[in-house]
């Protein structure tokens, strides 16, 4: 248990996130940051009132300022927009570049040795603003996207073959929108290559449904983006830094050189440990993997253009 983590935005992913953590017990305290008066506070408090019930000590405040946020292990970030139907994570850019910009320099102040993990989409962009307005090093700026588009993917293959979740081992590289790359060649079932018990009609169906699965949750609420399963993905990491697990999940990280691409966040396998980044693990890419990533990074160096740092 670290003594505090901040989850800056209490929407629907960053109070889910808090409540996450706090059943959890990852951090003493669990402070939510929000610019509307209130919000953050009555969802803080109700969170804290089902702490009895639910059996855990963490304490959840809710906050409009930084004070309370001070010195925290982690910060997650998840102020912003979300998607309505037809908008793609690239049209949430300018608004929600100039909120993480300014969060981020409230970070920097408030929490200098802080893990910054970015939820806020465009995620590879956003994370890209934070680690440029902190000045922080790449050990301490992670984007989450590759646990949430794993899990879905891995979700979808366990429906396919009506066995556990468990089971499934799998990775999706590559940036958070329609670019990303599920590794077919890298999924497994208990050991088993996918590739032996699923046709490739069946699994390039997966592929797609995966690559779309947040547009398809977008479809179904129509006022705004998925959250369950996004909280989830953002708590794991934060576990993984926590415990200091040495999980290998995948991560949007800040490539220097590593699959042959600089400059930019791009979702790869990485080990997360109580420094955040421990490393960046280089798996062999098929050729046609390995055109898939190059895709999805000109797909992320586009929009990052744009917010101009
Ligand atoms: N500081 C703190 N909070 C802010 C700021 C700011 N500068 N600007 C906006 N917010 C808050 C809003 O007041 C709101 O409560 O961010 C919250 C966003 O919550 P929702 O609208 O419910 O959006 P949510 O579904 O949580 O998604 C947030 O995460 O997954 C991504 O694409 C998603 O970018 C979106 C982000």
């Amino acid at each position: 248990m670290v003594d505090k983590i901040t989850v800056v935005g209490a929407g629907n992913v960053g109070a889910t996130t808090a409540q996450r953590l706090a059943e959890k017990e990852l951090a003493r305290r669990v402070v939510m940051v929000d610019v509307v008066d209130g919000v953050p506070q009555g969802k803080g408090l109700d969170q804290w009132e089902s702490a009895p019930i639910e059996g855990f000590d963490s304490r959840v405040i809710g906050t409009n300022g930084y004070e309370e946020t001070a010195g925290s292990a982690i910060v997650v970030i998840t102020a912003g927009i979300a998607r309505k139907p037809g908008m793609s994570r690239d049209d949430l850019l300018n608004t929600n570049a100039g909120i993480v910009k300014q969060v981020a320099e409230q970070v920097k102040r408030s929490s200098p040795n802080a893990i910054i993990i970015m939820v806020s989409n465009p995620l590879d962009v956003m994370a890209y603003v934070a680690l440029k307005v902190t000045g922080f090093p790449r050990q301490r700026v992670l984007g989450m996207a590759g646990v949430l588009d794993s899990a879905r993917y891995r979700a979808f293959i366990a429906e396919a073959l009506n066995v556990s979740v468990r089971d499934i081992q799998a990775m999706v590289l590559g940036g958070h929108g329609d670019t990303m790359v599920p590794l077919v060649s890298y999924t497994s079932v208990s050991g088993i290559p996918v590739s032996q018990l699923l046709d490739r009609a069946t699994l390039d169906a997966i592929v797609e449904r995966t690559r779309t699965g947040g547009a398809e949750i977008v479809k179904y609420l129509k006022t705004g983006s998925a959250y369950y399963a996004p909280s989830s993905a953002a708590v794991q990491m934060c576990e993984a830094i926590v415990h200091d697990q040495r999980r290998i999940l995948p991560c949007a990280a800040w490539l220097e050189g590593e699959y042959g691409l600089s400059g930019l966040f791009l979702g790869v396998p990485c080990t997360l440990g109580r420094n955040g980044l421990e490393k960046i693990i280089e798996v062999e890419l098929t050729g046609a993997e390995r055109a898939a990533l190059a895709k999805s990074a000109d797909a992320v160096r586009e929009p990052m253009k744009v917010v101009g740092l």
